[in-house]
């Protein structure tokens, strides 16, 4: 999960269905969640910036999970997030994030589908608890039919 903050409800969750590693770049954020998250198994937490997963094995996740994460890159860093992304995602794994409506959905697809990865759901919905209510998700799915440019 890339950009845990405090989403502590979604790491149980998917803590039951594998390994689940937690990375962000502050280290309040990472300590806190340490904390909520008590002693649950299988749970890693580490102070890693997105921007560079080299210490990450290629094709180490099935799901990565990036929520309300883009909002915090540059448009001209969004192709290597997605690179990245690309490099540690599993062949059949998938790559879901969200972000409010304000942030610019056309350009995260473009530079998703350029990275190789292949689109396989873009929704639009509405969070009433939430700050900026309308929000979106894609889900982009890594396929072995699909190659990286590089
Ligand atoms: C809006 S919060 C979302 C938190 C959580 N994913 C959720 O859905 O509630 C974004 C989080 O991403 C972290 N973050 C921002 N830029 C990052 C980066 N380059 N690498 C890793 N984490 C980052 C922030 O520290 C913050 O905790």
């Amino acid at each position: 999960m890339s950009g845990v903050g405090l989403a502590i409800t979604n790491l149980r969750i998917f803590q039951s269905f594998g390994t689940v590693v937690a990375i962000d770049r502050d280290h309040g954020m990472l300590q806190k969640a340490k904390e909520e998250a008590g002693d649950l198994p299988d749970l890693e937490f580490k102070l890693v910036d997105a921007r560079h997963l080299g210490e990450f094995e290629k094709e180490s996740f099935d799901y990565i999970l990036a929520l309300g994460l883009f909002a915090y890159f540059h448009m001209h860093e969004v192709d290597a997030v997605f690179s990245q992304f690309w490099r540690v995602c599993r062949q059949e794994g998938y790559l879901m994030l969200t972000n409010a409506t304000m942030h610019p959905k056309d350009a995260y697809i473009k530079s998703g589908l350029e990275c190789g990865f292949e689109l396989i759901r873009d929704k639009e919905g509405y969070c009433p608890a939430a700050s900026s209510k309308r929000r979106y998700l894609l889900v982009f799915a890594k396929r072995k039919e699909h190659s990286h440019p590089d």
